[in-house]
């Protein structure tokens, strides 16, 4: 039988300096859509797919990351006390069972592929997720969920995976198709930032992965790759040509990428429309300045 996906690593320790100077002192993840901080629509995407274990892999400057799930029982007394039932439920998703979250730490950014490998001790032999939560999905079915699913069927490492146009590919790990299944791909090859007339495809590996344990040992080997990083690309690329168990998976859903401003900002302006108590206000606002915009061309 397979093993079911309860773990899940974050890795949380780049510096993030497309935010600066914000990020100088708070952590990218702790950025806010709406009211809550990215990281936490991450959590609820993990939770919604079955994920028990949540390991973060931080850096220097990310205490605030850490505080944010730890109880915070005066706050919760006075919400109590006032009667903000509503706002104490919001408040109780914060929190985690004790033991069911774990810190380590990446003494230096030298990638994304280290940042997993950072994680490898608490990993048993079994398949673990990773998300990064600076990619927000909004879907009907969490995007993790949609993949746990899909995995179950196929095993092997699952990448979520999106089409991208060809002027933006050059920015993500792109996907050499072996058999297009619809939402199910396999690949045969993938390539970290590739020029655009040098991409395989169109389909842009997405935040989201579903990973084999024999990952962490392509990652051993601390290789570097595509801007003098250890690249998580290039361990998932070993397994293509050691194992043949590498899957994309087109997820249903939007994704923002958080990670940069103008994404933040769409981001921003979609979860504001889609909250029912801010939708009129914002909604009249947002036609008001296309009407501004209109007039002054
Ligand atoms: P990014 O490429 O977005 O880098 O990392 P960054 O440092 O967060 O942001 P910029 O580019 O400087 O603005 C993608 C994900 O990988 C993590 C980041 O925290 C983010 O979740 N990461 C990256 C690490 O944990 N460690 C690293 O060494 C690099």
């Amino acid at each position: 039988m397979k093993k079911r996906v309860t773990k899940a690593i974050f890795p949380v320790a780049g510096l993030g300096t497309r935010f600066l100077p914000a990020t100088k002192s708070i952590p990218k993840e702790i950025m806010t859509l709406v009211d809550r901080p990215l990281i936490q629509y991450a959590i609820d995407e993990a939770r919604a797919a079955g994920i028990r274990e949540f390991i973060f892999v931080t850096s220097r400057g990310k205490s605030a990351l850490e505080d944010y799930f730890d109880n915070a029982p005066e706050l919760e007394a006075a919400l109590r006390k006032k009667g903000k039932t509503e706002l104490l439920e919001e408040l109780k998703k914060t929190n985690m069972d004790s033991g069911a979250i774990a810190y380590v730490r990446q003494n230096k950014a030298l990638g994304l592929g280290h940042a997993v490998w950072c994680g490898r001790r608490l990993l048993g032999n079994e398949p673990f997720a990773v998300i990064l939560p600076d990619d927000v999905i909004a879907a009907e079915t969490p995007c993790l969920k949609q993949m746990v699913e899909a995995h179950a069927e196929t095993g092997g490492n699952m990448v979520a995976a999106m089409e991208v146009p060809d002027d933006k590919i050059s920015s993500y790990g792109v996907l050499d198709i072996k058999e297009d299944m619809g939402s199910v791909v396999s690949v045969k090859g993938m390539v970290e930032k590739p020029e655009a007339k040098k991409a395989p495809s169109n389909l842009a590996v997405i935040g989201r992965y579903i990973l084999t344990p024999q990952i962490m040992n392509n990652l051993n080997k601390k290789k570097t790759g595509a801007g003098g990083e250890i690249q998580l690309t290039d361990a998932i690329a070993q397994e293509i040509e050691e194992s043949d168990n590498v899957f994309g998976f087109r997820f249903r859903g939007q994704r923002f990428d958080c990670g940069s401003k103008a994404g933040f900002l769409q981001a921003t302006v979609a979860f504001g429309l889609a909250r029912e108590e801010l939708r009129d206000e914002f909604q009249s606002y947002l036609s008001g300045m296309e009407a501004l915009r209109n007039a002054a061309e």
